[in-house]
């Protein structure tokens, strides 16, 4: 029997890749050489957020601007960077031009006012919210909800690590690759059942952050060695 054979990512598509978090992880992986797509709801804002990341990289960086639909079917491997607001419009949009491909879904379902408090969606979390719309014929894994943008735009080493669940341990091995890849730990975290903790611990983090007058803690896996 053959084996499945797990795709090259070398084409990363944002869809919403205007917004901090999206532009964050943009410069994170076009420094690590990966080819960028950033996406929005209109191509001159996508053209002026690739020319803001080209601006700190140098022109080298292969960075572009689209609109999120021609993003969606030009690159191996999407990731959503959008408000919860937007998540199920998006996707609904997008799921025919997403079939096959993979999906890092980095929305948190808050809930303003009440950010500090956990609220997940009627699917269980946004990551499972993703994965009803999409369908078997995409995998949804989310990642880098704990991650704030104040760390992503910066060189420096991050204090907090990358905890990615959902879709099968092949998927999340190569979204843990990526997260390496711009330059943070990451762990596989089991399936997407799992989400549920990985974005409610959003919530509490904006809450300590609030509480201890610090602008981004973080979360760490201890007590494995690697
Ligand atoms: N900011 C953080 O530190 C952080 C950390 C971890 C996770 N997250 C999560 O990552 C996601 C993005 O966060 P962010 O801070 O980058 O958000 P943001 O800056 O507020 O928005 C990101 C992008 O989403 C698009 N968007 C906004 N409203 C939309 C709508 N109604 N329909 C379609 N697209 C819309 C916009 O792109 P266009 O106008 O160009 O289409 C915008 O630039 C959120 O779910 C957030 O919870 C954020």
């Amino acid at each position: 029997m053959s084996e499945a054979v797990e795709p090259v990512i070398r084409k990363i598509g944002i869809i919403g890749g205007t917004g901090k978090e999206g532009k964050g992880l943009a410069y994170r992986w076009a420094k690590a050489g990966y080819s960028i797509s950033i996406g929005s709801r209109q191509t001159e804002k996508a053209r002026a957020a690739a020319a803001e990341i080209l601006n700190l990289l140098g022109p080298a960086a292969q960075v572009q601007g689209l609109a999120n639909q021609e993003v969606a079917a030009s690159s191996d491997l999407l990731v959503l960077t959008v408000p919860f607001s937007a998540h199920a419009d998006t996707l609904n949009q997008l799921k025919e031009t997403l079939r096959g491909k993979i999906l890092i879904d980095v929305t948190v379902p808050l809930v303003p006012p009440r950010v500090t408090r956990v609220q997940m969606p009627p699917a269980g979390s946004a990551g499972q919210e993703a994965q009803q719309i999409l369908g078997p014929d995409v995998q949804v894994v989310v990642a880098f909800q704990n991650i704030s943008y104040e760390h992503l735009l910066d060189d420096g080493p991050v204090d907090c690590d990358v905890l990615a669940c959902g879709g099968s341990k092949a998927v999340r091995a190569i979204v843990v690759k990526l997260i390496q890849d711009a330059g943070l730990t990451g762990w596989d975290a089991g399936p997407i059942e799992n989400a549920v903790v990985v974005e409610g611990l959003t919530s509490i983090l904006i809450g300590i952050n609030k509480q201890y007058g610090v602008p981004s803690a973080g979360i760490k896996i201890t007590g494995v060695l690697r």
